[in-house]
């Protein structure tokens, strides 16, 4: 039998911003599976470049990206990618095309972050972790079975950070909606503390990935350099 496919391949990928530094070279992994993986790495090491690229926002000067999983950005800032003033208009907006808007399916998505009830909300009313929780929703109410986040959890107070790793942590573990592909996260993050939660985890360094190890083993080797070749 086959291994199933894994839901992202990035092969020998290279981008250059117009200045003409390169963010990424020869960068190649592949996710081993459905479940939430870990990528860290010092400021500029391209972490925030190379999801813009898994997402189809950016386009490689070389190499090449296999998705087997539809793919959605969750930022790190939430004011940056809610657009609507309500949390029920929100996730309507971003149904897949074609799908006829329905409270239900609306309530059930907003359940599966913990925000059951809250469809006549106002976004503003919202804090900043119940905003990021919306984001997650808003991502997997569009189809997406691949959650690219960028540091989701650098804006939130302990206690936030802890409810949304804990809520991706148990979408990735959990069943899926019928007929639909498991769910993946790739989770960006400079609180090493986070590495203790994942499936495995990536060290990018100067836009090169090295291998997959544990996370705490990754936190432990990291914990040992200096901040800046770290995480920043
Ligand atoms: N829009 C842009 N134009 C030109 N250069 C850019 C742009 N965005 C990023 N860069 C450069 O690309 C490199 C990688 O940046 P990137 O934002 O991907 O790093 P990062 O690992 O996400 O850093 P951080 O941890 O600070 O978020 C950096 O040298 C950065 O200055
Ligand atoms: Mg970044």
């Amino acid at each position: 039998m086959n291994a199933p496919a894994s839901p992202l391949r990035v092969q020998g990928l290279r981008f250059r911003w117009p200045n003409g530094a390169p963010a990424l070279d020869h960068c190649s992994f592949s996710l081993p599976g459905p479940g939430l993986w870990m990528l860290v790495g010092g400021n500029g090491s391209g972490k925030s470049t190379l999801l813009r690229l898994i997402a189809g926002l950016l386009q490689p000067e070389a190499g090449e990206i296999f998705c087997t999983a539809p793919p959605a950005l969750v930022f790190q800032n939430p004011d940056h990618q809610l657009l609507l003033p309500g949390c029920g208009s929100e996730l309507c907006f971003h149904l897949p095309k074609g799908q006829r808007p329905d409270l239900a399916t609306v309530e059930a998505a907003l359940a599966r972050v913990g925000l059951a009830g809250f469809a006549s909300r106002p976004i503003h009313s919202l804090s900043g972790g119940q905003k990021q929780r919306l984001a997650i929703a808003s991502a997997l109410i569009s189809g997406a079975r691949l959650l690219l986040l960028d540091e989701p959890t650098a804006l939130l107070d302990p206690q936030s950070q802890g409810e949304v790793l804990a809520l991706i942590r148990k979408l990735c573990n959990g069943p899926s909606p019928e007929g639909s592909l498991p769910l993946t996260a790739l989770w960006v993050t400079h609180r090493l503390e986070e590495l203790e939660l994942c499936d495995g985890a990536l060290h990018l360094e100067r836009g090169r990935p090295g291998r997959w190890q544990k996370g705490p083993a990754l936190r432990l080797e990291l914990e040992g350099l200096p901040r800046g070749r770290a995480t920043g």
